[in-house]
């Protein structure tokens, strides 16, 4: 897990008007953060800020300014009005491993005694709110506020799920807890905002702070609670008040990968919080951190609490995922189908322990709904393998010095007309647009590996008018290749024989060459099996593509739409008697074996939604979900991803690149980090490629 270093080393300030300066600044960010999430600075760049106050703090205590933010609940910013029964605290915060054994030390001694255990929880990253229930129904709901008084939020209850109207007993209680938009959430209420003429919310917890004060809107926006707290169940341990609590009907973190656990040791605590974290980019929610409590209420009583925050629990925090940073300009590229897609150039940002340096923009229209200008600071996010994405502007930012963003007015590349009839802009000349880069795609490991068919060939037999699609390699001659420069007899035989051996390759890896939208390795690999033969590929409609798993209304609308772009190509494919053979043959990777990041973001993208039960197939592997993660080893460590996914599937197996509750395999190699974690909770058996290959021994050979 990566420690947050960085943080842990505050800089140094060196006069009073720079204290007095970095408090002014930390308490404006407080004060956006906690009106309504947004902030100029990301959550480590405040702590990281806080940390240099509480410094200079501790080397001149008779300097310290009343409005500092340290010590103070939501660093002193917000006051409701409701005043609080007993005061809503705040978590103080370590960022590693070894800040924590020293909390935890400084608890042993004030204790006189080893805690009697630990409970480690996700530190969920929303709002703390309070919900009064009298009887079993729930009268009031409360932001923390200042800790002391918070703002009545009783108006957003209904919005709120897991939060229940009504619990399972007529008790007298108070449940404590936040709440967040899960990614799901956050999605939704962005496209329903910006769809009525609002701007998008930047950030899951600003757009769960302002949908929780908002009144009168004309949509409607669900939010998720997380109890973690209760006031009027005394005597429960910590772990024992969470389930009471789930039991009376709150939802809870229980259930979650990322499920509270009680550990009888530090070490063991700590080892949950490595699990927690390696799960982050899997959870359905964010997390800023990891909690740490002593779960026995009676280590929790002798420990008592501070102003601020107790002191049998803490923080472990996690490196944000947001950040904010300068969108510098945007870039226009044309992907091999023609399709001009806009790209985030920014200032480079670590998140997470990555330079992130640029982002996705979706497409046009999501600039112009965003009101991205070139200048704005941006909010940013990258949670593990998740593509970095520009998610907003913070538009009170603005020095008036932005500058709108310009669209292409031609495609970027050759000069031709833009369709811009769709949401995602193309090319009018659609792939031909890219000849080159859809060649040597095509000829790529994955699709018809064809050695010594790489950029510089492909560029010169596009540019000597010998290809124009893919259909021409197979017609080229001998001839024909000796009139381009440096191809000796030697290289154009060796082309030619590349050239006869792609001819034979299976139908899925001849459909996926053909780079169509909305199908990649795997897809191909189950629109090979489904149809048979390029010939039915080509006559298939809508509804008949909508048969192969994992193929919706929408992407098999996508494909017939593809089909008939490339039908010529199609027919003179089968012409050339390309694709005939179905069955798909292990082919051992040219070159690199098979690594981590061999999990391509492209079979992930198809992968999403995993397939209904398809027809019975036979083999080892009958019925099995099969997942392949890490580097593979053994038997298998010449093997591509895309060749271990074609063994399964001959195996009689389904591949998928993402573990979900369907999932009954996971093949785990060497650095199989997420993918394997999640499995582990889930459950689901998994198995060393060693092991993989003996069970598949029949399909190696
Ligand atoms: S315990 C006395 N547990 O983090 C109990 N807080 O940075 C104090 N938070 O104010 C809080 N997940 O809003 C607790 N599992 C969790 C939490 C959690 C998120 C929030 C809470 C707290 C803030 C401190």
């Amino acid at each position: 897990m990566k420690d947050a270093a960085t943080l842990a080393s505050p800089a140094v300030l060196a006069s009073p008007d720079a204290y007095a300066d970095a408090v002014a600044t930390a308490v404006r960010a407080a004060a956006a953060y906690y009106a309504d999430g947004t902030t100029p600075l990301g959550d480590d760049e405040y702590d990281a800020l806080v940390r240099t106050i509480e410094a200079y703090e501790r080397e001149h205590p008779q300097e310290v300014l009343p409005d500092s933010p340290t010590g103070k609940v939501a660093g002193g910013a917000v006051v409701g009005d409701v005043p609080h029964s007993v005061p809503m605290l705040s978590l103080d915060n370590v960022f590693s491993a070894e800040e924590l054994d020293s909390w935890a030390a400084g608890l042993e001694r004030r204790l006189g005694r080893p805690v009697t255990a630990w409970c480690v929880e996700p530190k969920l990253d929303g709002l703390a709110v309070a919900a009064r229930y009298r009887a079993g129904r729930l009268t009031q709901v409360l932001t923390r506020g200042d800790g002391l008084a918070g703002e009545d939020i009783t108006h957003a209850a209904d919005a709120v799920l897991g939060l229940p109207g009504r619990l399972a007993e007529p008790l007298d209680v108070e449940l404590r807890g936040e709440v967040l938009l899960t990614h799901e959430q956050f999605e939704h209420a962005n496209a329903v905002r910006t769809a009525h003429g609002a701007t998008a919310f930047a950030h899951p917890r600003s757009g769960a702070a302002g949908t929780l004060r908002a009144k009168d809107r004309p949509y409607r926006v669900e939010l998720t609670f997380f109890a973690y707290d209760a006031l009027g169940l005394p005597g429960l341990d910590h772990g024992e008040l969470l389930a009471r609590l789930a039991g009376l009907g709150a939802h809870t973190a229980a259930g979650t990968a990322a499920d509270p656990r009680r550990c009888a040791t530090l070490a063991e605590a700590q080892q949950r919080i490595d699990e927690i974290a390696a799960l982050r980019a899997a959870l359905p929610f964010g997390i800023d951190g990891v909690v740490v409590k002593a779960d026995a209420v009676a280590d929790q009583e002798q420990a008592g609490s501070g102003s601020r925050a107790p002191r049998w629990a803490v923080a472990r925090k996690l490196q944000a995922q947001h950040k904010v940073t300068r969108l510098l300009g945007v870039e226009w590229n044309v992907g091999r189908t023609g399709i001009i897609a806009p790209r985030a150039v920014l200032e480079p940002v670590v998140i997470d322990g990555v330079t992130v340096t640029y982002a996705t923009l979706h497409n046009p229209a999501d600039i112009e709904r965003r009101g991205l200008m070139i200048g704005d600071q941006v909010f940013v996010y990258r949670a593990g393998d998740v593509i970095p994405r520009v998610e907003a502007p913070l538009a009170d930012q603005r020095t008036g010095a932005e500058q709108p963003v310009v669209f292409p007015e031609v495609c970027p590349r050759c000069g031709d007309a833009i369709d811009t009839s769709e949401q995602r802009w193309r090319c009018v000349r659609g792939r031909a647009c890219q000849t080159v880069a859809s060649i040597i795609y095509a000829a790529g490991r994955d699709q018809l590996d064809i050695e010594g068919l790489g950029g510089t060939r492909a560029v010169q037999l596009v540019e000597a008018g010998l290809v124009t699609d893919l259909a021409d390699l197979f017609t080229l001659t001998r001839e024909q290749l000796l009139t381009l420069d440096r191809m000796g007899d030697t290289s154009a035989d060796k082309l030619l024989a590349a050239i006869e051996t792609a001819r034979a390759q299976p139908l899925n890896r001849v459909f996926c060459a053909l780079g169509i939208r909305g199908t990649g390795r795997t897809m191909s690999r189950r629109i090979a099996a489904h149809f048979g033969a390029l010939a039915a590929i080509r006559a298939a409609d809508a509804e008949a593509l909508a048969e192969v798993d994992g193929i919706g209304v929408e992407k098999a609308a996508v494909i017939v739409a593809e089909l008939a772009e490339v039908a010529v190509l199609l027919d003179r494919l089968t012409a050339q008697s390309v694709g005939t053979a179905v069955t798909a043959p292990v082919v051992p990777a040219r070159a690199g074996g098979s690594t981590a990041a061999a999990d391509g973001v492209e079979d992930g993208a198809e992968d999403g939604a995993e397939g209904a039960e398809g027809g019975a197939a036979a083999g080892p592997l009958a019925g099995q979900h099969v997942v392949v993660t890490g580097a593979m080893t053994g038997a298998l460590a010449e093997l591509s991803r895309n060749a271990v996914n074609e063994l399964v599937e001959r195996a009689g197996g389904r591949a998928s690149s993402s573990v979900s509750k369907r999932t009954t395999l996971l093949v785990a190699g060497e650095k199989a980090g997420s993918k394997r974690a999640k499995a582990e909770e889930l459950g689901i058996r998994i198995v060393t490629p060693e092991e993989f290959a003996v069970l598949v021994a029949g399909q190696l050979g």
